[in-house]
């Protein structure tokens, strides 16, 4: 689906490409046309769209959204984290890793980066924009020398972009109940080392949320 894909070294463009936009027509016909979608940190202008986004892909979670904001508003806040996707001239989808702390047995407290929320609006996915924009934070924080990113989240998904089982790594979440215990899943970056383990403790920002 990706046909090309570049990035410029000032961060103002990380990824662009060209996707398949599939329309459906009448009846079950459908229609295959090129979308050019990019990925770009978000932009104060590019705030309430985003918000939009996440209303509509966590239609059941509507406190997502405010998640949102209030670690935009938080020390936690990575601006070069918070990316966004854009096709057909609007917001496509969202992506954000923000800090979080990693509490090791003997009570050392290292920040490591917790991605959440990736959300892709109604009408743009199962394109790859999701996957895209996961690859790109990753990509964005391996680049600013960050250890590790940690989610909970669906184990397909986010597996075959290359999360892993956390508790492998030594890394413990505490998750939902309604969570099984493979949502619990990390990235180890360029500079992971084996010490970077422990229980993830959310900030308030994100802890609104969790559990
Ligand atoms: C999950 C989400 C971000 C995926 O974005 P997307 O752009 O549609 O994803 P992609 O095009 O990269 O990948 C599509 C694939 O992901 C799968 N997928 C979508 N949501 C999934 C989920 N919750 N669990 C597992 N797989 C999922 C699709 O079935 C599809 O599989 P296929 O390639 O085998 O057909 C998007 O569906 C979304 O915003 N959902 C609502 C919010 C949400 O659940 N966010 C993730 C929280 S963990």
């Amino acid at each position: 689906m990706l046909s090309a894909s570049g990035r410029s070294p000032d961060r103002s463009g990380i990824a662009s490409w060209r996707a398949n936009s599939i329309a459906r027509q009448s009846g079950s016909r459908l229609s295959s046309t090129a979308m050019d979608v990019s990925i770009q940190p978000e932009r104060p202008a590019d705030h309430e769209a985003v918000a939009d986004v996440v209303r509509r892909a966590f239609v059941e979670d509507p406190r997502v959204a405010g998640m949102v904001s209030s670690i935009r508003r938080s020390p936690r806040y990575r601006s070069g984290l918070a990316l966004v996707a854009r096709a057909e001239g609007r917001i496509a989808g969202f992506v954000m890793c923000s800090g979080t702390d990693l509490v090791s047995d003997d009570g050392t407290i290292r920040e490591v980066l917790t991605l959440a929320p990736l959300a892709v609006a109604p009408e743009f996915q199962g394109r790859g924009i999701g996957a895209a924009l996961v690859r790109a934070v990753i990509s964005e924080a391996d680049r600013d020398g960050e250890p590790l990113v940690v989610l909970e989240g669906s184990p397909s998904y986010y597996g075959r972009l290359g999360f892993r089982f956390a508790p492998d790594l030594g890394i413990h979440l505490d998750l939902p109940e309604r969570a099984p215990r493979e949502a619990a899943q990390a990235y180890p970056l360029s500079n992971y080392e084996l010490q970077v383990r422990g229980r993830v403790a959310y900030p308030p920002a994100i802890a609104a949320l969790a559990g």
